[in-house]
């Protein structure tokens, strides 16, 4: 089953070809970060105009690089929520249109769901064994952080989350008081690697480090607002600023980030440092308390390169499997949308041509990803 997945929930346009679930043809992205970078954050209007001249091309670009025509598409999948209203719209009537066109199903695509997919585009072998349930998904992106309970049956449960910033946000907007380019999340990974993370302490919220008790309701949940204005202090206090020529992470100015204030760059590795360890502690008891067979790491922050140690680390304790999005499948991209449709095609769930855009995340409802909640492969 070949299926076209599109993806424009936020400054992405993304399209892939996507055969029978994990055979990636092609997996074209068209970022729009640079027109965002100038006001420091997504600009949705701004993101659905982009998307609007981006999307025509890219599915020209993604069939060619598949080696596949219109004909050969079975379904067209498309991200429908959680995202950006404007932004989301785009690919949701281009993807009605497109498959009214050709004659082919539409498949609506939960954006968040998709991500914990995207760990397993290349592991298939893991959803497909029984006994690698119950998983446990860390989603940590731009717009999510959550702990995702999965049963083996599909269910999906939202065990713990975040109470105010992503962890995403949490990098974008700790790079931005410090003066680096949108978004910070690569930056800062890239910048911690020079630094000292022992340096400076920064606050882990809603651990206890602080003396303060956690309530039983919120063992599980994240809160990044405390460690961002730790850093607004921090920055005023040691006269942080002003680093304007590191535009784009880019590692041709690697060399250069070795050479920059080594207070900044303490500062970066220690604030990063308060952000992973929370992360990391939290999913260490979510694991204890609800006893995975299979951990998930996934979403635009599993780029991040201490995140990954970190969480390896602390799974390679434990007798339970790991599954790492690869890099090409943490960040916004098309194939894990076409690559779940797979499955809701599988069990003849598809959206009719009224399906809408919902930007909020909503019931997570269930994910038939795992063997026994599919009816069967479709001829
Ligand atoms: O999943 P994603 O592409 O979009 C959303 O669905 O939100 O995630 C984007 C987020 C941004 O906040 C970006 O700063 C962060 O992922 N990010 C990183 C890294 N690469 C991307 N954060 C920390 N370290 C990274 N290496
Ligand atoms: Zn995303």
């Amino acid at each position: 089953m070949h299926i076209l997945g599109i993806e424009t929930s936020c400054d992405e346009t993304a399209v892939a070809v996507a055969v029978d679930g994990h055979d990636i043809l092609s997996n074209v992205i068209t970022s729009q970060i640079d027109k965002h970078a100038l006001y420091g954050g997504v600009i949705p209007e701004l993101a659905a105009r982009e998307h609007l001249r981006s999307i025509g091309p890219a599915v020209d670009y993604a069939l060619a690089a598949a080696k596949v025509g219109l004909k050969d598409i079975d379904a067209v999948a498309v991200t429908h929520s959680p995202g950006l209203l404007p932004a989301l719209l785009v690919g949701i009537s281009y993807a009605k249109g497109l498959a009214a066109a050709i004659d082919r199903p539409v498949i609506g695509i939960n954006h968040f769901l998709a991500h914990i997919f995207g760990a397993f585009i290349d592991r298939q072998e893991l959803i497909a064994d029984p006994r690698n349930f119950p998983v446990l998904a860390l989603v940590v992106s731009g717009g999510h952080t959550a702990l995702v309970l999965i049963q083996l049956d599909g269910d999906c449960r939202i065990v713990g989350r975040t109470l105010d910033d992503a962890a995403g946000e949490a990098f974008d907007k700790g790079a931005r008081i410090l003066n680096l380019s949108y978004p910070g999340g690569p930056l800062i990974d890239k910048m911690a690697t020079f630094g000292d993370p022992e340096k400076f302490q920064f606050p882990r919220g809603l651990l206890g480090t602080s003396g303060t008790r956690v309530s039983a309701e919120n063992r599980l949940n994240f809160s990044f607002s405390g460690v961002k204005t730790a850093l607004l202090y921090h920055a005023k206090k040691q006269g942080l600023a002003g680093i304007d020529s590191l535009v784009t992470p880019d590692s041709a100015v690697k060399e250069n980030l070795a050479n920059l204030d080594p207070i900044l760059l303490d500062t970066v590795a220690s604030y990063q440092e308060a952000v992973v360890d929370a992360l990391t502690r939290k999913t260490v008891w979510a694991i204890d308390d609800y006893q995975p067979r299979t951990l998930v790491l996934c979403g635009g922050v599993a780029c991040n390169s201490r995140l990954r140690t970190k969480i390896r680390a602390a799974v390679d304790a434990r007798d339970i499997n790991l599954a790492i999005a690869p890099l090409e499948y943490c960040t916004d991209n098309a194939a894990m949308i076409g690559g779940l449709a797979y499955y809701y095609l599988c069990n003849d769930s598809t959206s009719q041509l009224d399906l809408d855009a919902n930007p909020r995340l909503g019931e997570l409802g269930s994910i038939p990803i795992a063997s026994r909640s599919l009816k069967g492969a479709p001829a």
